[in-house]
């Protein structure tokens, strides 16, 4: 299935290696014309959730900042892979992925004398040439690069999640969301990190996109005044201690599985979101870091992740209580007082963080999407994903159906739905072309358009056909 999604995903214009005709770069990938549009729809879903739901703010900063940010953030030290090469072809390896290759389990938790144990005891040698591996070694991340010439020549790095600089400008965001608690911001933007191996196309990229939402919180005040909406979802549950349940997020909060009400109720409010990006949600689960997984920065991380056909286990979210730590580290080197007051208390305020990428849901939305039953093969986007709303097409381009066709695509433009015209090639390979890419309505121009002013409205999924007026077009491609 996995080459079959790519093969059309290369051919429609859907992803693509970058840089093709340079011999391509492994972790980086060029959204195409379809693909863009796409990516977009899942990131305008994300807002709107956030921003209209969650009353957020939104944020835009740069990919790039000073070396003293990433030493305040721990970065600089602690963001590192375990890394080791062949000693005879030189080749690199993330050690816990070979270690976890042959175990058969997740491995990202084990520290270098384990996974030195282990490469050992198991007899791991270079996959490629069979060579001794060398020693396990931390490898950081971070692409650093320069910015300005001369004595003016100043050390950055390509931000590896957005969150760092959001949280720069703290107090800014304090003053003009008018001193609340919590308060929500939004960055939608790309992050960087120099993977060792990317590998599974969009799943490990070195150049990605990220969607975060940090929520300034009070320390004593994690819980969520909409956690009704969400408690009645049921869903597979795995907590550190590998413990699995199947149960309602409510359950799971009564339960002390999830401790902290308001992560159980952002990750209740992702299963939604993932569900309205078209994602299939029996492959959904909730999945909790381990104590020596979780990154430096959290005191609880719990990840929706996906159960790919083709790829295997996927982590679409993070949802982590990052306490104080960053606004405090931040306070530490820069000197900039982090506390806030409120009702009389002054505090660090604590930070929920939401982090998603856009990458991996984007795959698992096309993955999910895609059926390729008797051979035909389409996309079910939902309307609100799929590239286009509506194909317009004249049954034959002759007698005035171009025109007439061409008067109904203006007329959608007018109203902003964004359509596609075509008139090459049979009706039939016109279907399978909108198919193809996903558009949920096609409207077709016959004859009989020209004497009453109806058209034919196919739908995607069902292929079914209905007579409809011109003028209720809008109305029947609402979602
Ligand atoms: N600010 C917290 C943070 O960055 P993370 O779990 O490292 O947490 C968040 O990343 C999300 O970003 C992941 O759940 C994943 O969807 C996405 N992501 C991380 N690394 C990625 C990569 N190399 N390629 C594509 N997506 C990635």
């Amino acid at each position: 299935m996995y080459h079959k999604i790519m093969e059309i995903s290369k051919r429609r214009g859907i992803i693509y290696p970058s840089f093709e005709i340079y011999g391509g770069l492994s972790g980086f990938y060029d959204y195409g014309p379809i693909g863009s549009r796409i990516k977009q729809n899942i990131e305008n879903l994300i807002r709107e959730f956030y921003l209209i739901d969650e009353g957020c703010m939104e944020v835009e900063c740069p990919v790039l900042s000073p070396e003293d940010v990433w030493i305040a953030s721990g970065h600089v030290e602690n963001f590192t892979d375990k890394l080791t090469e062949c000693t005879k072809c030189g080749e690199p390896y993330r050690a816990d992925h070979l270690v976890e290759e042959r175990l058969q389990r997740s491995c990202d938790h084990m520290g270098i004398s384990e996974l030195n144990d282990k490469i050992n005891e198991l007899g791991i040698k270079c996959p490629k040439c069979g060579g001794k591996l060398d020693g396990v070694y931390d490898y950081n991340l971070m692409f650093k690069t320069y910015v300005g010439p001369g004595k003016y020549k100043t050390s950055v790095y390509l931000r590896p999640e957005t969150a760092q600089t959001t949280y720069l400008s703290f107090k800014r965001l304090w003053e003009i969301g008018r001193k609340k608690l919590p308060l929500g911001a939004l960055q939608i933007g790309r992050s960087f990190r120099n993977e060792i191996s990317p590998r599974q196309g969009m799943v490990r990229l070195r150049e990605f996109n990220q969607a975060e939402i940090q929520f300034f919180v009070d320390p004593d005040k994690k819980e969520s005044p909409r956690f009704d909406e969400v408690k009645g979802i049921k869903t597979k549950i795995i907590d550190k201690n590998d413990k699995t349940f199947e149960m309602t997020i409510g359950e799971a909060v009564e339960n002390n599985i999830i401790g902290i009400q308001m992560i159980a109720y952002l990750l209740g409010k992702s299963l939604l979101l993932f569900k309205r990006m078209g994602i299939n949600s029996d492959l959904l689960k909730l999945r909790q870091h381990k104590d020596n997984e979780r990154a430096f920065y959290s005191v609880d991380t719990w990840d929706v992740e996906y159960d790919s056909p083709s790829l295997g286990r996927i982590e679409l979210v993070g949802v982590s209580d990052r306490t104080d730590y960053d606004l405090r580290q931040h306070m530490n080197l820069s000197g900039e007082n982090m506390h806030v007051e409120v009702n009389g208390r002054k505090f660090i305020p604590h930070v929920i963080e939401v982090a998603y990428g856009i990458d991996r849901p984007f795959y698992c939305v096309i993955e999910s999407c895609f059926r390729g039953d008797n051979g035909r093969v389409y996309f079910s986007f939902p309307p609100n994903i799929a590239p286009y709303r509506v194909a317009v097409f004249p049954l034959v381009s002759k007698d005035n159906l171009p025109m007439k066709s061409i008067e109904i695509f203006n007329m959608l433009r007018k109203r902003r739905i964004l359509s596609i015209y075509d008139e090459s090639g049979s009706i039939g390979r016109r279907y399978a072309r909108a198919d193809e890419i996903g558009i949920p309505f096609c409207i077709t121009v016959d004859y009989d358009t020209l004497k009453d002013d109806t058209v034919t409205i196919r739908y995607r999924d069902t292929k079914e056909q209905k007579r409809i007026q011109i003028k209720d077009i809008p109305s029947n491609i609402q979602y």
